[in-house]
Formats: C-alpha cells, structure tokens, sequence
C-alpha cells in the first residue's frame, strides 16, 4: 500500500520542486497543504493531490493531516511560524501521524542571534519532545537567495549585502529538495538532526566573481551596514520584522556565524553538494538571460 505523504508550503522553493518529485515514487501518495489551488496547478499535474487551507485554520489542518504517514513540515519565515509549526504538529500527533521531516534553519536554537533561528529552535525543541520518529534539516543560506539582487546585478553589477567579510557555506535549494527526499523516502536518517551546507564555505567576494564570470560581466558585491540592510527591506514592503531579521542575519554572518560546511548533503543524497558555479552556470545566469 502507499505510503501517504502531506507537504505544507507546498507552493514554496522547496515544497514545490519537492512535492512533484515524491509524487513520481510510485509506493508514495502525495498531498500538498495549499493556500491557492490555482498557484498549485502544476503540483495537481504532476498526481499531488491538493488539501486547500491555511496554517490559521484549523480545520484545515485536521483535514490535510487525516490519514498521513509522513508529514513534511514547511512554513514560510514569519512572526508566527513556530505556533504556525505548532499547529500542524499537534493535528499530526491527533491524527496518528508516524514520522516529521522539517525545514529549519541555520544553527536553529531558542537563544539565537535572529527571531527566525529562535522559532526554528522552539519548533525544533518541540518536534523532539513530540515522541513522532523524525528529520530535522537544518539548510544552510539558500544559493537562491542570490535572485533579491538579480535587479542590481543585471543593472549596475553590484550585489549590495551586509555579510561584512563573513564567509558562509551556501547551499543550492535543489540540493535541499533531494536531501528532504531522501529524508522522507528512507528511514535510515530517522531521529537525526543534519545540517545541509554547500561545498565550500565562501565570502561574497568570491560569489560575486562567481556571478559576474557565469553573466559576462563585472559584478562586485558592496558590504553595506546591517542597520542598512534592514533599512532596505522595510523599503521594499517586506515589514519591520523581515527587516530585523536580515539585520540580525547579517550582524551574525559577517561574524562568520555560517562559516563552515557539513557532508550531511552527500550523507543524504549520496551525491556531492553543488557549488556556487554550478548554480550560477545552471539556475542563475539561464533565469537573468531570460529576464
Ligand atoms: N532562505 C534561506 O536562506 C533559508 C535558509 C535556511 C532555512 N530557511 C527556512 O526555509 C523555510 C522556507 O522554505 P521555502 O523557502 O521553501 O518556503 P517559501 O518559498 O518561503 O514558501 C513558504 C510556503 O508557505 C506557505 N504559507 C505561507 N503562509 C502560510 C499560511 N499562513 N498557511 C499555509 N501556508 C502558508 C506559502 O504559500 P503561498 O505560496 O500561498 O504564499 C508557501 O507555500 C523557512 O522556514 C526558512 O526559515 C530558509
């Protein structure tokens, strides 16, 4: 019989590359907990089937976890994701939900450096004391984060960020979603927490070297203040929360807070992480060709 799977946030980077490639496994049967059936389209396509709701509403949740082995818990970075995560995990235990494979963060830890790293460790706590078998992937910096500043990249060539000098081990998302497969698909990683980085741990010098060789041009990345950072994304109507949490982030990196990398994704995967050319060469460059 299949082995019955719901993914939240489902519509996300990860979720929505993840949650058509276990639907193509043919002993599991994929749902997906979704805002938007229509931003969903593709996943129903693809045999997902689609559980309509939100993280707000309960008897949503209830519904989207009924009869489900394994529960891949994503939510968005927010205020209120660890009640958000809360809400889901205490429906899934309710519902006799056997195993969780959750998204974290980086260094995830009740007393960290940004509001999301405390969230992340409070619902990490809580996925632990749970007494459900689970997954806990801690991914380090998303290689996509990169596309925030594809606008000044393809203008001026400039990646404006508040890293400092830090050196941090960045990771492509196509390597989280096969690393979180694994995690679902096999039960050899159960009751672990893992820590999928890139290959090489590396400063913004060098992504932008990176970046301007796979583009054709000169890029330069230019460290600006934390405080400045933040001043920016409140600018860009992301709200003050977002603002001090990138504050935080960068405070924390140009420290060298993420200056390491782990073999956790061949761990998983069994291949190697894929480097920042890698990326450059086969999702970024491709995407700002194409405008
Ligand atoms: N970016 C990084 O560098 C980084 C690094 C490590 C860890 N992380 C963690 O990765 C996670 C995010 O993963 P991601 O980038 O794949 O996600 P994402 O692209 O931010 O997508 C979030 C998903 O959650 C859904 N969602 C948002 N609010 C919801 C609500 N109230 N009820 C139900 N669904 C809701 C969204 O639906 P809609 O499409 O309808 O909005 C979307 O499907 C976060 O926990 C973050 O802390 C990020």
């Amino acid at each position: 019989m299949a082995r019955n799977v719901l993914v939240t946030g489902a519509t996300g980077n990860i979720g929505s590359q993840l949650a058509g490639r276990l639907a193509g496994q043919s002993d599991l049967s994929v749902r997906a907990f979704v805002r938007d059936a229509d931003k969903a389209a593709a996943l129903k396509d693809a045999g997902v089937e689609l559980s309509v709701g939100t993280f707000e509403d309960g008897g949503s949740i209830s519904s989207a976890v009924d009869g489900i082995d394994t529960l891949v818990l994503i939510t968005a970075p927010n205020p209120n994701a660890a009640e958000q995560a809360g809400a889901v995990l205490s429906a899934a235990k309710q519902a006799g939900v056997r195993k969780v494979v959750r998204i974290s963060a980086l260094n995830a830890d009740p007393n960290g450096p940004t509001d999301n790293t405390r969230q992340h460790g409070r619902t990490d706590a809580a996925i632990q004391e749970s007494g459900l078998d689970y997954v806990i992937l801690r991914p380090h910096f998303f290689m996509q984060n990169l596309f925030m500043a594809a606008p000044t990249i393809g203008g001026e060539g400039n990646i404006y960020m508040g890293m400092g000098e830090g050196k941090l081990g960045l990771i492509d998302v196509r390597d989280i979603v096969d690393a979180t497969e694994a995690a679902v698909v096999s039960e050899d990683f159960n009751n672990q927490v893992l820590t999928p980085t890139g290959p090489d741990s590396i400063d913004f010098n060098q992504i932008a070297a990176s970046v301007g060789r796979g583009v054709g041009k000169d890029v330069n990345y230019v460290a600006v203040p934390p405080e400045a950072v933040e001043a920016s994304i409140i600018e860009m109507g992301m709200g003050e929360w977002f603002g001090e949490v990138f504050k935080h982030y960068s405070e924390a990196y140009s420290n060298n807070w993420g200056d390491f990398t782990t073999g956790d994704v061949e761990k998983l995967t069994g291949h190697p992480a894929r480097s920042i050319d890698q990326f450059v060469d086969e999702v970024f460059a491709p995407a700002l060709s194409q405008g």
